[in-house]
């Protein structure tokens, strides 16, 4: 079996203000001091991405914590120059931050991101050395019509096309199941990430060596459950994430797992 690299990822979405970011982080970090953690990032990492705005404040933490690390929720697919309102990849990197969501449900439904600006998004935070938490998952619709395989197919061959960086986490999202409470079965899990394994070998990278998470509705309650499935790294969290005591919890359930 592979060991594959473990991720524990919350995302903030457009919540938090800096002191309340400034406060989950001092929590996280006396939570590691108290367990006496020494650091485990080679086996698994614990990413939270906070709005642009506090990421500055949340880097005091990455410094002394292996195995913490910064994620922003997005990024310029521009490099540089006259583009009102964005961010760049350099900037990112530049204020700490070592990961990037890119392709989230929510920037593809309100922000009608195609999966040729999400493959421009990737490029150039490799380019800037960022790794993309590459974001995928099929709508109600989609899945009720049958179109699973096909949505994941398109979503991964454009979003990754001409990309041969093996830096990438991809994170299935089904879109019913972010924020509403109703997590994806065990069996729903297991058929999309072997299904996005052998996507990813069919367009030449080895998908049994890609970190692949879930995201939908994962709280303290169903995580140990779903950590303990073979063709799960990790999980992307948005709600339950919000509260450090759940997110830890969770962080802990995956670490028990290794
Ligand atoms: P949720 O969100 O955990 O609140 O369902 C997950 C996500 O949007 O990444």
């Amino acid at each position: 079996m592979i060991n594959r690299k473990k991720y524990c990822i919350a995302n903030f979405k457009m919540n938090k203000n800096r002191e309340e970011s400034k406060e989950y982080i001092q929590s996280i970090h006396s939570k590691f001091s108290h367990d006496g953690y020494l650091g485990n990032g080679d086996k698994i990492r614990m990413i939270v991405c906070p709005p642009f705005h506090s990421l500055d404040l949340c880097q005091i933490c990455a410094v002394v914590d292996d195995g913490f690390y910064l994620g922003a929720q997005n990024v310029s697919h521009f490099k540089n120059g006259a583009y009102t309102g964005e961010i760049s990849a350099a900037m990112l990197y530049d204020i700490g931050s070592e990961y990037v969501i890119i392709g989230h449900s929510e920037r593809r439904a309100y922000f009608d991101e195609s999966d040729s600006l999400i493959n421009k998004k990737i490029k150039i935070s490799i380019e800037n050395c960022l790794s993309p938490i590459f974001c995928i998952g099929e709508t109600l619709n989609q899945r009720k019509n049958g179109l699973i395989k096909e949505t994941l197919n398109k979503q991964i061959k454009f979003g990754l096309s001409n990309i041969k960086a093996q830096n990438i986490i991809l994170a299935y999202e089904p879109v019913w199941a972010i924020g509403t409470g109703e997590t994806a079965t065990s069996k729903i899990i297991t058929e999309a990430h072997q299904m996005i394994r052998n996507i990813l070998n069919d367009i030449g990278f080895d998908g049994q060596k890609i970190s692949i998470l879930y995201g939908g509705s994962v709280n303290r309650n169903n995580a140990k459950e779903l950590i303990a499935l073979d063709d799960v790294d990790g999980f992307l969290i948005g709600g339950a994430s919000l509260d450090a005591n759940n997110f830890y919890d969770i962080y802990k359930f995956i670490e028990e797992s290794i």
